[in-house]
């Protein structure tokens, strides 16, 4: 099952990045160009709300089946002072997590005002915060914390 989900929520990433790419450059372009609030702007800020969330729970899954994440819990005062293990058992979860629970502010918070232009605004902000702290939090082949494209 660790593989499996491991690899899911590997490739899922590409699906939320493209998601939220799409929704940050339409919801910026919509506010600055006083654009009203249509059928295709919802599905888009929705679908990248739900793919978020399905990542976020793989990630939490993953978070209690992981070796890497057991070896953290083994001995956690060691394990802060590892890079990697620190990385895997705090910067990860608490990156994504704060970015996830910023993408839902944003989201609902746009559907509590009645202007299409505020409603932009808040995905605009909301969803740009948390696309920059995801794609900080993912361990890339070139990072410190390597893992592979796929
Ligand atoms: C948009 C959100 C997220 C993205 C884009 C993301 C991305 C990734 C990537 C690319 C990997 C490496 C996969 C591999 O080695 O093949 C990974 C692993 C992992 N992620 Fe996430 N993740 C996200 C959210 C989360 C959250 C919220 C949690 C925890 C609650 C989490 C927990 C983990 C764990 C435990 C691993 C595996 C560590 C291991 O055993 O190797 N992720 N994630």
């Amino acid at each position: 099952m660790y593989t499996g989900l491991l690899h899911l929520h590997s490739s899922l990433r590409y699906v939320v990045l493209i998601l939220l790419i799409i929704a940050v450059v339409k919801a910026w372009m919509n506010w600055q160009g006083n654009k009203d609030f249509t059928a295709g702007d919802k599905k888009i800020y929705l679908f990248t709300f739900i793919a978020s969330h399905i990542q976020l729970l793989i990630g939490l899954v993953l978070y209690f089946v992981s070796p890497i994440v057991d070896q953290v819990y083994t001995d956690f005062g060691a394990a802060m002072k590892n890079q990697v293990l620190r990385f895997w058992g705090v910067e990860h979860f608490v990156g994504m997590l704060l970015a996830i629970i910023l993408i839902t502010v944003g989201y609902s918070s746009s559907k509590k005002v009645a202007d299409a232009i505020a409603k932009h605004k808040k995905i605009a902000i909301f969803y740009t915060i948390g696309l920059i702290i995801i794609l900080v939090s993912i361990p890339w082949p070139f990072s410190s914390v390597a893992r592979p494209w796929f």
